[in-house]
This record gives C-alpha cells, structure tokens and sequence, in this order.
C-alpha cells in the first residue's frame, strides 16, 4: 500500500525539482551579463545590514531536507532530461566528473569584489565556493534551508558550510556545480575564511547507541525497541535535537545569569544558578519530550517532506527538576490577571545563527502561569544535572506542548504582549494542509503548534522484523501519549487491516489529567499469516483518537505526524 502512494508524490517533488533547475535563469540573470567591473568591497558578512529580526532569522537548517533534494537530484539526473545545463554548455561545464569548487580552466574569472555585487534578485545572486563562483538564484526557492542561503550571497559560502555542516556531502557540493559560472581570481579563494575552525569540535561525546540523523549539527534518535524497556528514558540515550553547535557554559556566577524580565523593564531579575537553585523552590515533573516531527519519515512516505528524517524515536519521558516557571514571573511582578490573557513568554537560548539570533521561542503566558501547568526552569535530568546536549544549565520544561518549545541553555525569559518574532516562532513549527506548497505558504496564517496530539507507536518488534511466535501469538509493545496533559484512555491494536481490534495492556498508570509522562503498552494477539500488519492507535482522555492514514495529515514541513502506526512483520518459522 505504501509502495502504491510513494511512486506518484515522487514523481511529482521531481517534476517541481526540475522544473526548478530546467527554468531558463531571468533575463537579467548574471552568468548571461557582461560584467561590470567595480571596486565595492567584498565584504559581504555583515549579516546586521539584513533586517537582524526578520529576514536574516527566518533560518533554519534543515538538513535531511537538504539529503533529499540530493535524493531529487540524483533521480532527475537520471531520468529527466536536463535543459538549464545544456544551455550553460556542459562540454564546457563538465558538473559531475570534477571536484567541486576546483579551478575550471575556459570559465570566466571573477574577483570576489564581482562576487560582492551580486546579493539580490536584481542582480543575480553568486557565492563562492573555494574556487569556484556560481550563480544560485534560480535555487533560492527551493532551498531546503529556506533564506538560510542568503547568508553566503555576494560572498563564500564556506563559513556558513562549516556551520550547517550537513552540506558538507558529495550530493550537495555535485548539485552546487550545476550553478557554476565562473572561477575566482587566484589567491582570492584564501579571502574566504578558508581555514575556520570547525564550530563543532566542541560539542560532547555521544552514545553509540543513538541514531544519528545528522552529526552537525547533531541530531539523533533513540531506538524503539530501547524506548519500551523502561518508564524513564535514560538521559545518555534521550534524542537530541540542535540546530546549532552546543554552547559550553560556566555556570559560575561570573559567566552565566538568566535574565528575567517582566512587562515593566524595572521589575527584571538577573539571577545566576545558585540564586535560583536557593531562592524557589524546586519542583519536579516527570513529562514527555518529543519533537514536532517525530515519526516524519512515515509522512515522507506518501511525499516528501522538509526535515530531518526521523523514526519513531523523537521521543522520551524523563524526571526533571528545577524552579517553578509561575515563582520566577510572580517575583518580576506579573499577575494573574484577565488583563494578560493573550500575553506571551519568550525564552532565550544561548545557542545562536550565524547572524547571533538566538534560538527563541514563546508560549502563550496561561500556560506559563498556570498552577497547575508544571513549568519549570530545570536544571536537572533523570536525577543529575542537566548534560550539555539537554541544555546545561537551564532549560525551560514545558509539559504537554512540543519539544522545539523547550529552550535549551536558557539565559533570557521575557513577558512580552507579542509572540516571540524569531523565525522557530514565526516561520516554523506550524502546520497546514496537504495542499499548501513552500512557493504559496503564508505561515501568519496558522498559529504556532502548542500542545501536541495523540499518538501511538509500535516499539518492539520493528517494522520489517522477522519475529518468532510464542504460543502462535505475536508480543507488541509500544509507547502512548498524548499533549496538554490529556491521559491516555485506551491503545488499540488490529492485526488485520482494522477489521478487529483488541484493546491492549497499558503498562504504566495513567491520570486523565495532568499526565505529561507517557504510558507505555503491551498486546499478545494471535496471528494466523505468515506475514502481518500490525496498526496500532491511541486514545486520550478528550476521547481524540489518531486518523487512519499519512496522506491527508500531510503536510510540507512534515510535523505532527501522528496516523495509525502500521507496521509490518513476518513470521520466523524455524
Ligand atoms: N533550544 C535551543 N536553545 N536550541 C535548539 O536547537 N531545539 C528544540 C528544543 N530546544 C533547541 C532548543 C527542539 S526542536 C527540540 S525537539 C528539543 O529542544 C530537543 O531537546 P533535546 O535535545 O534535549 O532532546
């Protein structure tokens, strides 16, 4: 059935590739142009001279996004005859036999002052590349990375690569040359930072057992089979998810303070560790982590999407401690009030891109406020203290609503009458439906996801396992839950097709409200096939419940994943 809905939304991201790469570049495109010589200075980093809080910020880095274009490539390289090259003259552009970035004699060559004229649509957009020069505009719009791209405009591309290191990969750099137009006068190459240190030589070691999704920045999953085997998920193997190197904090007085500030800039607070450690009280909360795009690869089945691919393994539950987010406010003189009903808290984190926005994001204040809602400044996991890929030495905790929400190294909270304008918050992290393409999206359109809805997941066995039966009955397990503290009422299980299903066996114990931690669940069904598929669906304690398939869940940043799990497994008979 899968194999049914992925062959034609393939062919379909294909043609919009190549449809892309084939259109003929603007008439005033410049690989076409004479150029001008000029002496502007070549200077193209200043990041701050693009708007620092729109523009410039509506980045992110979206790296298995940027795997599957690759992907696209290389199946329309295959299949799709390719216009745009033939009428760059590829005997004179050899793209996919030469090094990338390396001299090409017979091209044009430009200074990097050239290069430097070149940073807008008007002009034609060009980066370097060690040797090489390219203009990139027709790609722009089909950046898997979105305006990130614009940081290198009129400039190299190099730094920013040694930062979304993703790029760094045969695929991408072959995809680039396609865009090739010139070579950079000799000893110019050198101009570009060529030797940046790499910004993530720093980060820690991690556990082998992760999934690693990308490494740079890192980001990686748990296995299933090891979500099920406890309650808690141990911190070592916990998902990770940066998008950013790790920031290496002191947390001494000296080096590190949150700053807290509420709607009046005279009630702030700065405090350092120690003062929040002493002055509130700690809390602790057991609650569920999972990323917005948990179990995306699944929706990529149906077309794909942007964002890291992941399994089901963006995901964990784990006991965190730390001061209460409502003792912190109340102390910066925010209220209960109506009056602040639709208010905002911003989080800061300490992790920055590379024109030093912040990661920030905010969350409606009720929430923060709430008394009941369990928000915490926490500095410690499972019982320790918190470890630098979970964001030490603060995180905001933040039950029931999605893990982007969750800001790491924390260094600044404010109460603002305005949501966060920072791109996560704006640009990111929403939903639409199947029908809305990045070339048409108007993200002010839909709000930020908040809380997150229900989902279910087969852990044990995995899809594609064979398995052996005990008694002629399959054993499965699996983890439920569900957003805004709704308890998990009920985990269903068909093994064939949903003609029957047979509640199963929830492990651990469930409120209906105020549950932020998972249940985990168990089924012992018999099975007459040698092959199964095995659909698995949850319902919370609103009585929500999870829809059939991918297909009409679908949609382009491949978020809020939550169809039935279908998994299927073959019988070992020996
Ligand atoms: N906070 C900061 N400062 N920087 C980040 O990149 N990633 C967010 C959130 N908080 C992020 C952040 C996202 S998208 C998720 S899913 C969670 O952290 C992941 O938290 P974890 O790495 O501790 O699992």
């Amino acid at each position: 059935m899968y194999s049914r809905i992925l062959i034609n939304p393939f062919h379909k991201g294909c043609v919009i590739f190549s449809k892309c790469l084939t259109r003929k570049p603007p008439a005033n495109s410049s690989w076409v142009r004479t150029l001008s010589q000029g002496t502007q200075s070549s200077n193209s980093h200043d990041f701050h001279e693009k708007d620092g809080h729109g523009n410039a910020r509506r980045l992110t880095i979206t790296g298995l996004g940027a795997i599957t274009l690759a992907g696209l490539y290389y199946y329309y390289k295959k299949n799709i005859p390719t216009v745009w090259a033939h009428e760059k003259k590829e005997s004179e552009v050899n793209t996919v036999a030469r090094e990338p970035g390396s001299f090409v004699d017979g091209l044009p060559v430009y200074t990097s002052d050239d290069v430097a004229k070149h940073r807008d649509e008007s002009t034609g957009i060009w980066i370097s590349y060690k040797s090489g020069v390219y203009d990139i505009t027709p790609f722009i719009k089909i950046h898997p990375g979105g305006d990130t791209i614009l940081l290198g405009a009129g400039g190299s591309v190099e730094p920013f690569w040694s930062l979304y290191a993703i790029h760094q990969q045969p695929g991408i750099l072959a995809l680039m040359e396609e865009y090739r137009i010139g070579n950079l006068t000799k000893g110019e190459e050198h101009l570009a930072m060529a030797n940046m240190d790499d910004p993530y030589a720093n980060d820690p070691r991690r556990h082998p057992a992760l999934v690693v999704r990308t490494k740079k920045p890192f980001n990686a999953e748990t296995p299933g089979f090891l979500l099920v085997e406890s309650f808690i998920t141990p911190t070592d193997i916990f998902y990770v998810r940066h998008h950013f190197p790790v920031p290496d904090v002191d947390p001494s007085s000296e080096s590190y303070s949150l700053e807290v500030v509420g709607l009046d800039e005279k009630d702030s607070l700065n405090l350092n560790l120690d003062q929040l450690k002493t002055a509130y009280a700690p809390h602790t909360v057991t609650a569920v982590l999972q990323c917005t795009g948990n179990r995306r690869s699944e929706m990529n089945r149906v077309k794909p999407t942007k964002g890291l691919e992941w399994g089901q393994g963006a995901i964990g539950n784990a006991v965190w401690k730390g001061a209460r987010l409502r003792d912190v406010l109340l102390a910066v003189g925010v209220t209960d009030s109506d009056e602040n009903e639709n208010w905002h808290v911003r989080f800061d984190g300490l992790d920055t891109d590379p024109t030093s926005a912040p990661y920030a994001i905010s969350i409606p204040l009720t929430k923060a406020m709430d008394p009941r809602g369990d928000v915490i400044l926490a500095y410690e996991m499972n019982g320790e203290q918190l470890t630098r890929d979970h964001g030490f030495p603060l995180r905001v905790i933040i039950p029931g609503t999605t893990g982007a929400r969750w800001v790491k190294w924390l260094t600044r909270i404010e109460v603002s009458k305005n949501e966060c304008e920072s791109h996560w918050q704006q640009f990111d992290y929403k939903s639409f439906n199947p029908s809305t393409e990045w070339d048409k999206v108007d993200f002010s359109t839909a709000p930020a996801i908040q809380e997150m809805p229900v989902t279910s997941v087969v852990c044990d066995p995995h899809d594609g396992e064979k398995v052996k039966l005990k008694d002629g009955k399959l054993n499965l397990r699996g983890y439920a839950w569900s957003g805004g503290g709704r308890g998990i009422v009920r985990v269903d299980v068909s093994v064939d097709l949903g003609k029957t299903w047979h509640v199963a066996q929830l492990i651990d114990s469930v409120k209906v409200s105020k549950q932020w931690a998972w249940t985990r669940w168990q089924a012992n069904l018999p099975v007459q096939t040698k092959e199964t598929e095995v659909w698995v669906r949850a319902v919370d304690s609103s009585y929500n419940t999870q829809p059939e398939g991918m297909e009409h869940l679908w949609n382009m940043r491949g978020v809020l994943a939550v169809g039935y799990h279908k998994i299927k497994v073959s019988v070992d008979e020996n």
